[in-house]
């Protein structure tokens, strides 16, 4: 504004705050922003972001036996899957046009040192074929972790006096991670946090001939009190202790970048920031500074958290919903990893 437009302003506003009547509009007020939220096709038109159902993964439990699904209690419109019901339900995401999902598996026999995990035979590996066999398109990526298969519950071996051990930990990493690309993952997820591993899983994957299997690393993953109902989930909560000793601290950012090249240069393909919501600033630095595809994970107790307020009628879902994954997006965010991936994908698609 020159020093003539503010003159004119000023006197405009000292009018109306008098209570006269100002007769006409500002003056010479040439910055009018609203004049492009006017109507809803403008509106359309300068949207700088656009969330797509092939952006969101959609997160799948299966659990050991057979039987009925069965719902998650902190988890509403979430399931325990048996092998068998999986397909049904991935069928389901794929119809409203996601593309991918993440599979978690679980023990029949939680042990020490998690041996079932690379099992053949486990439920993730069978349901990782069963999900090829009825779709063959989706995209099928598969979290690669201990803590699921553990009595302990962590995310790695734990030596007599408790520390979680991270070299001996990549071997069985590693293990998991082929035994899953045997069954026709297209990526693999260390979700464990151990120091070097994304390294030796692509040297294990390539090895067994699996070098087109790619690997998703989280590599930003912060010791959130966020995961609560996913531990309940898959009862996967640490039965001593926590995990600070591998997760990272909330209250660290450059911290995010030094893990994230580090995967990079280790050989990931796409690098995970979890959660999403409480961490939008990391995921918009690391999308400036990463030639990597870039995933946000909007964890268990972000997606409770909302649908409880929904439940008591506090907040609406569709636009609370919509406006929360929209804004990991446009925080750089290319993937999102979400529970509201299939309702959030049919209502993109109702426009
Ligand atoms: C386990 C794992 C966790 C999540 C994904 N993989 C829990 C944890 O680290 O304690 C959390 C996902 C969510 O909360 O939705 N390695």
């Amino acid at each position: 504004m020159s020093e003539n437009d503010r003159r004119g302003m000023t006197a405009w506003l000292d009018r109306a705050r008098a209570g006269e009547e100002p007769g006409e509009a500002a003056p010479l007020l040439r910055q009018r922003p609203r004049r492009l939220r006017r109507t809803a096709a403008l509106r359309a038109a300068v949207a700088e972001t656009r969330l797509r159902p092939e952006q969101l993964v959609y997160p799948l439990f299966v659990v050991p036996g057979e039987g009925p699904m069965e719902e998650i209690p902190s988890l509403p419109g979430q399931w325990r899957l048996p092998v068998e019901r999986v397909a049904d339900q991935a069928a389901v995401a794929w119809d409203s046009g996601v593309r991918a999902v993440l599979l978690f598996g679980s023990a029949a026999r939680k042990d020490d040192d998690g041996a079932s995990a690379a099992d053949p035979e486990g439920p993730a590996q069978q349901a990782v074929r069963a999900l090829k066999d009825a779709l063959p398109e989706l995209v099928v990526i598969t979290d690669v972790c201990l803590c699921a298969y553990t009595t302990h519950g962590h995310c790695g071996l734990v030596a007599p006096d408790g520390e979680v051990m991270n070299d001996a930990t990549l071997g069985p990493l590693s293990q998991i991670a082929v035994s899953h690309a045997e069954a026709g993952a297209d990526l693999v997820a260390p979700s464990d946090m151990m120091d070097g591993r994304v390294a030796a899983i692509r040297e294990a994957l390539d090895r067994a001939d699996y070098s087109q299997v790619g690997i998703m690393g989280y590599s930003a993953k912060y010791a959130s009190a966020f995961y609560g109902p996913f531990r309940e989930a898959l009862d996967c909560a640490p039965r001593v202790g926590h995990r600070r000793s591998y997760q990272m601290d909330p209250a660290n950012r450059r911290e995010a970048l030094r893990e994230a090249r580090l995967d990079a240069e280790e050989g990931a393909d796409i690098i995970v920031v979890k959660p999403a919501l409480a961490y939008l600033d990391v995921i918009a630095e690391l999308r400036v500074v990463l030639d990597r595809p870039v995933a946000a994970y909007n964890v268990s107790g972000e997606y409770a958290m909302l649908k409880a307020a929904v439940e008591r009628g506090w907040i609406e879902e569709r636009p609370a919903v919509l406006e929360a994954l929209t804004a990991i997006a446009r925080a750089g965010a290319d993937l999102i990893i979400t529970y509201h991936a299939p309702e959030a994908a049919r209502w993109l698609r109702e426009g």
